[in-house]
């Protein structure tokens, strides 16, 4: 037996008891004739006292730093105890001890503050993952594992796996592919997601399925996006959108409660994607706080059902806002007294190429009720103060303005109320607000080749108010400058988001389940039926043989383990990671591979562009 105890369990009560322990070498501290050693292992740490006749042995045979070690001795209290681990009142008295094997330096500390790189990390990754802090992740990520598999098993949900050498599954991204030796010249695609596969499970009467599976998507990374990351795939069968939404808030709510203690007893809010758009100016806001946008001027063809705030604006001769598409404003709570330096700054800030804006507009309203801004020469005091009153502020705020194209406006004033927050300390990592975003739009329209695309997948049905206007209307457009104009412009799909802390967490949708609708839905995005037979022939032919209603969603499981965990960085809950160039530097892939696979594969490598 290599241990009786692990190296996190041992407390006063164990005092005088004959224990070994195993574990990695953390620390040596070498104090006269004695020595001790903090010993390391998953479950914690604990301290080891070597004495005078051991230190002798010791000296001779000298472990080092993650020598991995195994010792026994008598469990005893600490004279100068550390509160700050569970096993601080104790150390052990060693009386014999053992290396296990010997360790080269680690290239970086392994201490929460390591004095290591990204890059030396992820190269010895084995090492980091000793980490208490990126243990702590990995932990977390099985919790959320395991309270996830509980509440969808108890629901009558059933896993089922699904293929990963496919046919191309179509979700937005590319395909990585795999060459087939067995049919030269042909490859397999492996699946951005199960997609096409739970619907079949539909049709085969498996009602409720789930899994937790790996999905692939060549595209490029942010910190949330990794080109292989895992869902939690869900379908149902029999159910309208309002079930989906109240048996998945349910397991989010189960898993903070499983996870963090938390009861999350607010109702989850359900929002429109206009709504979401015109409110914060992206698809999923972070309501944790306020700070909603003023639409002082809205483009044309958008936003059919709102009334902007033009008015307060127009007729000051003020060329930014009157020759802009759109202008639009947020309150900043409490920053009225920014000194010249910091609006200089927060205007730096939206002139960055990421966010891309010429300038800022801002209006401080002082705690007096006076009114300072940055284009008095064309608004007068009782204007500043309309502009300052519809945009929520009080006196103390400073309201920020941005004026300029629609989709470039929309998206920076997102930014920087993301931002604002951020500075705040508004956007607290332990707070949990949960929203559904719904009504996307069905369409999207691809500008370089004139015709739609789906926004979501084409196996999702519009809303049921839509149908007619989807199957009564041809998709063909006629003026590519006026597409807005167009019906399908306005089909909203029967589609829906789960947004956390302002993250997309998970996404999906009622599906489509009659043929002659998927083939309408095809048609829309410029197959025609014999693209349609050769790329989904499989899943028409199943909608003859009796395809029940449904419809489904899928959690990014990495990124609400990372929500979860306060962070928004989902390499770091992730065991073996990619980098931002989707390279393992572990593995040292992707590489080159052995000319014999290549024969074997019957592939002649020629790159257009020599490397
Ligand atoms: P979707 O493409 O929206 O839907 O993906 C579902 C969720 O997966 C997460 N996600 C990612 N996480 C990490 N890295 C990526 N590259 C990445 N891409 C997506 C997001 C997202 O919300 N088949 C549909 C689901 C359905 O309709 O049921 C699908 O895959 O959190």
């Amino acid at each position: 037996m290599y241990r009786t105890h692990t190296c996190g369990e041992l407390r006063i009560g164990n005092k005088g008891e004959n224990v070994t322990l195993a574990g990695w070498v953390q620390t040596i501290r070498k104090f006269g004739a004695i020595t001790f050693i903090d010993l390391r292992d998953r479950y914690g740490i604990t301290q080891l006292l070597f004495g005078e006749e051991l230190n002798k042995q010791l000296e001779e045979n000298p472990p080092g730093r993650e020598f991995v070690l195994q010792a026994t001795g008598v469990v005893d209290e600490r004279s100068n105890k550390n509160p700050n681990i569970p096993t601080g009142d104790i150390e052990i008295n060693i009386t014999e001890y053992k290396i296990l094997n010997k360790s080269a330096v680690p290239p970086f500390t392994i201490e929460d503050k390591t004095d290591g790189g990204d890059d030396i990390r992820m190269k010895y990754r084995y090492l980091d993952l000793r980490r208490n802090t990126v243990k702590k992740n990995i932990e977390l990520r099985y919790a959320v594992n395991r309270a996830a598999r509980n509440y969808l098993h108890q629901q009558g949900f059933m896993d089922i796996e699904t293929p990963f050498l496919i046919k191309s599954t179509p979700e937005g991204a590319r395909d990585f592919v795999v060459p087939s030796r067995m049919n030269p010249g042909q490859f397999y695609a492996l699946p951005q997601s199960p997609q096409t596969f739970k619907q079949l499970l539909m049709v085969s009467g498996y009602d409720r399925y789930y899994q937790v599976v790996k999905c692939f998507r060549d595209e490029d990374l942010r910190a949330d996006r990794q080109p292989e990351f895992t869902q939690i795939d869900c379908e149902m069968a029999f159910v309208e959108q309002n079930d989906i939404l109240e048996m998945f808030e349910g397991m989010v709510k189960h898993i903070f409660k499983e996870v963090k203690g938390i009861d999350y007893t607010d109702k989850v809010e359900r929002m429109t994607w206009e709504d979401a758009m015109w409110n914060f100016g992206n698809d999923k806001p972070d309501i944790r706080f306020g700070m909603q946008l003023l639409n002082l001027k809205k483009p044309s063809s958008v936003f059919t059902d709102k009334d902007d705030n033009a008015s307060l604006v127009n007729g000051a001769d003020f060329k930014v806002f009157d020759e802009a598409e759109t202008v639009l404003a947020i309150a900043v709570p409490g920053c009225s007294e920014y000194s010249r330096k910091q609006t200089d700054e927060l205007t730096e800030w939206v002139k960055r190429p990421q966010i891309g804006m010429k300038g800022l507009v801002f209006i401080k309203v002082n705690a007096d009720g006076t009114y300072k801004s940055s284009v008095d020469k064309f608004y007068n005091e009782e204007r500043l103060k309309a502009i300052a009153e519809a945009a929520g502020a009080k006196p103390g705020d400073l309201v920020l303005i941005l004026a300029g194209a629609e989709e470039r406006t929309r998206k920076a004033i997102s930014e920087l109320r993301l931002e604002m927050a951020e500075r705040l300390g508004m956007r607290n990592p332990d707070e949990f607000k949960m929203l559904w975003v719904l009504d996307f739009p069905l369409f999207e329209y691809a500008e370089e080749e004139n015709r739609w695309v789906a926004r979501h997948h084409p196996f999702t049905s519009p809303r049921p108010a839509d149908i007619e206007t989807m199957v009564n209307n041809s998709p063909v457009i006629e003026n590519a400058a006026e597409y807005l104009k167009h019906p399908y412009a306005n089909i909203k799909a029967n589609a829906y988001d789960m947004v956390l802390n302002g993250n997309e967490v998970g996404g999906g949708s009622i599906r489509i389940h009659q043929k002659e609708l998927q083939e309408k839905m095809f048609a829309a995005l410029g197959m025609d039926r014999e693209e349609q037979q050769h790329k989904f022939g499989f899943l028409l032919g199943a909608f003859e043989y009796g395809a029940p209603p449904h419809g489904g969603i899928a959690y990014g499981f990495d990124r609400l383990c990372a929500i979860i965990g306060g962070s928004e960085v989902i390499r770091d809950f992730i065991a073996f990671p990619k980098n931002n160039a989707g390279r393992d530097v572990m593995l040292d892939a992707p590489s080159s591979i052995d000319e014999k696979q290549l024969e074997e594969l019957q592939i002649k490598l020629s790159l257009k562009n020599d490397l």
